[in-house]
Parts: structure tokens; sequence; C-alpha cells
């Protein structure tokens, strides 16, 4: 499919990258770059030979948040009829792993978009902020929930309340990222995580995924009952006899997918 606002590419086995591609305006997210990302990603999705997908920007930007130019002058109801933020969550919908690969400005819906994610990458220079007070609004895509949930309603508020930034080593040590690298490598360690990812058993790998998800959804007990009963399913799956005969018989598992 030709695509105008990103690039879509298979950098190592099982593996899909998506570069958000409007680097002119820092990558911001416009309805047409977020339908394209959003319908690769349920494409990839889709499709058996990827197992794990990898969204990035370019160096100097991942993206610098929704684009302000497109929603200066709308009113509610406009944003309403075009579901403007509704684009946002279909990210939620996708099974597999998605690691956003970031360096440089994650801004406003930049920083939602990559908090989205399942993973982050983090490169030296990459630098997380919810900027929305400064336009006279809040994070529309998520920035208040899942900042609160992942680093805490303090520095949450900090950030949302007074544009504070956090660089990638505060982001590491937050607990925001999962790794930080150089900026010449912080791409690489990302496709390397998703093809490992990708070599793994890939029901088990989404039902894990599944599940993770839940535990922010939703009561301890009611999130142990959900665990407890995704692991007792996966024993219906060939991967599951593969898996643990090949344990025993000390080889490598062949994974089946089924
Ligand atoms: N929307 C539209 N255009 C944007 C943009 C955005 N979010 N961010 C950057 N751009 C454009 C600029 O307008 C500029 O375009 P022109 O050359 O045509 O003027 C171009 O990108 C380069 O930007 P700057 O000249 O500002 O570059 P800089 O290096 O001085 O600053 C920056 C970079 C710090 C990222 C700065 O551009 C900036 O602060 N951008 C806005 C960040 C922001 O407020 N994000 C929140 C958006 S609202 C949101 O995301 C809501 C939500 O929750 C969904």
């Amino acid at each position: 499919m030709a695509y105008e606002n990103i690039l879509v590419e298979r950098p190592a086995e099982g593996v899909g990258l998506v570069r958000l591609n409007r680097p002119r305006v820092f990558n911001a997210l416009n309805g047409p770059l977020m339908d394209e990302l959003m319908s690769e990603l349920a494409a990839m999705d889709a499709d058996e030979t990827i197992g794990c997908m990898v969204i990035t920007g370019v160096e100097r930007v991942f993206a610098a948040g929704a684009d302000i130019a497109e929603m200066a002058e709308a009113q509610p109801v406009d944003l309403m009829r075009l579901g403007f933020i509704d684009r946002w969550d279909r990210l939620r919908a996708i099974r597999k792993p998605v690691i956003a690969a970031v360096s440089g400005y994650a801004l406003g819906g930049g920083c939602e978009l990559a908090l989205a994610c399942d993973m982050i990458v983090a490169s030296e220079t990459a630098v997380f902020g919810q900027p929305e007070i400064n336009l006279g609004v809040i994070p529309g895509a998520g920035g208040t929930q899942r900042l609160a949930r992942t680093i805490g309603k303090a520095l949450t508020m900090e950030m949302v309340l007074n544009d504070r930034r956090l660089s990638a080593e505060e982001a590491e040590r937050f607990g925001l990222v999962n790794c930080v690298a150089p900026v010449s490598e912080y791409l690489d360690v990302a496709i390397q995580m998703a093809a490992h990812i990708a070599a793994r058993a890939p029901i088990a790998v989404q039902i894990a995924k599944d599940a993770v998800n839940m535990a922010l959804e939703t009561t301890l007990a009611a999130g142990l009952a959900y665990e407890r009963h995704l692991f007792y399913g996966l024993f219906s799956t060939l991967d599951q006899k593969e898996g643990m005969s090949a344990y025993l018989e000390k080889r490598k598992p062949g994974w089946q997918g089924s």
C-alpha cells in the first residue's frame, strides 16, 4: 500500500518497522498520518510472518504531538465527528507487541503514542513531555492516565501542569522506558528486541501482552483470575506441548504458532 506519511520496512525476520515520516513538521501527528500508522499496524497484526512491530521517527524527533495547525480552529463537535483521538485507541486493539524506538522529542501526542506502545527503547537524546498546558489544553490521548499509572501522580502532575520534561536518563530511572542506547544504536536495539520476541511462541506472546495489560485495567483479584484462565488455556496449544517437550528433551523448541 502506498503511504504518504509513514515508511514501512522489514528490518529483521518477524519484525515490522514503521517510520513516522513528516520530518518537516517534527512528525506532527495529523489525521492522515495516524490513519496510515494504524492501518499498517493492523495489517502487520494480521500478517503471520510478523511477530513484533517497531514504531520510530527520526533521530531529532519521534513526534512533536498532535498537529496543532490541524486542530487549532476545531470545535468539540468537529473533534467528535472526526473521532480525533479514537485513532490513538486503535493501538489498543493490536494483539502483537509494539515497541516505540524514541529519539529526540516525544512531546504531547508523541509521548502518548510512545506510552501506548508496549515497550519503549530511547536514545540518549530522547525528551518526553506533555506541553499541552502551553496551548491551553491538556493531554487528550492518554497522557494523564498512562503517565500516572507508570511514573506516579507527583511527577505526572509536574509534567502535565508545568511542562516538566524528562530526559532519557530520567525516563529510564522512573520506569517509563525499558532502556537507553546511544543515538547510533537505539533503533538497532529496538529491532533486535523485536526480533527476539518475534522468535518466541506467537500465541503465548500475544496472550502474555494481554495479561500484562489487564493488570492496568482491573483489580488484583480479577487480574489474577484472568491470568490463571489464560495460563490454563495455553495448554490447548501445540506450542505448549512443544515448548515443554523440548525443555525436557534438552533441545530448541520449534514453534508452530498454533
Ligand atoms: N503540530 C504542528 N506543527 C508542528 C508541531 C505540532 N505539534 N510541532 C512542530 N511543528 C512544526 C513547527 O510549526 C515548524 O513548522 P514551520 O517550519 O512551518 O514553522 C516545524 O515543525 C519545526 O518546529 P520549530 O521551528 O518549532 O522547531 P524547534 O526546534 O524550534 O522546536 C519543538 C521543536 C520543541 C518540538 C517545537 O516545535 C514545539 O514545541 N512543538 C509543539 C509541541 C507541542 O506543543 N505538542 C503538543 C501538541 S497538542 C497534543 O499533542 C494533544 C494531544 O494530547 C493529542
